[in-house]
């Protein structure tokens, strides 16, 4: 019997993701020790771990080094890749917004060439595209996004926002909303027919954890 593999994202979502495989009784324990380990693997079930950075959850899904993945919507959306979506896991929950401070509310549509910072540009490309049908330049950052409008490197952020205090600390506020965000399993199109069986035994026990219907 081969292993079957999980990427999950490292740090607070990877945590979760263990919570909810140890209530379905796999012996995940070993993955709470602080250590630098990045793979480990459950005996019983023949399954293994892997802790990846979250960005790259998605691609080792969709070459099939892991067969399943657990990730948030907002790297999903980003990443764009093909793959197939089986629950929202409920945790995780936040919100991908607009956000700048307040005066920027009544100025927002009527900037001519509006610089918005991002870790997500293909989320903020898309969202000023399809609901406002306009072009913006997108700077690029990798953390700390909510620094770019009190420097004047851009005038908003498109960015998540959990419970609002980073925005808050920085007098900052939520402009506009784009969508909900959660933590998601998704699987490999290749590995959900090889493996039917072991995979939708974990998918259906964690529907019933999160109290989605069969
Ligand atoms: C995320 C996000 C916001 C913050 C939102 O950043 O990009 O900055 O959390 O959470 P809050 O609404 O509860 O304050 P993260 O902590 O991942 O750090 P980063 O900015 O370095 O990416």
């Amino acid at each position: 019997m081969r292993d079957i593999t999980v990427a999950l994202a490292k740090g607070r979502l990877a945590e979760l993701s263990i919570d909810m495989f140890e209530r379905i009784g796999f012996d995940v324990a070993a993955m709470r020790e602080k250590s630098r380990k990045l793979i480990f693997r459950d005996e019983k079930y023949g399954f293994r771990f892997i802790l990846v950075k979250a960005s790259d959850v998605p691609t080792y899904v969709e070459y099939g080094a892991a067969d399943i993945g657990i990730v948030g919507r907002d790297t999903l959306l980003e990443d764009g890749k093909d793959l197939y979506e089986m629950i929202d896991l409920q945790f995780g929950k936040c919100k991908m917004c607009v956000a700048g401070p307040h005066e920027m509310k009544d100025q927002l549509d009527k900037i001519n060439h509006l610089r918005v910072a991002s870790k997500y540009p293909n989320v903020a490309r898309s969202y000023f595209q399809n609901s406002k049908g306009r072009s913006i330049e997108i700077i690029k950052l990798n953390g700390s996004v909510e620094l770019a409008p009190l420097v004047g490197l851009s005038e908003v952020i498109v960015d998540i926002v959990e419970s609002g205090q980073t925005l808050k600390e920085n007098s900052l506020e939520v402009l506009e909303e784009i969508c909900d965000l959660s933590a998601r399993f998704v699987v490999n199109r290749v590995s959900i027919k090889m493996e039917k069986e072991r995979i939708m035994s974990v998918v259906d026990q964690f529907r019933e954890l999160v109290g989605e219907r069969k």
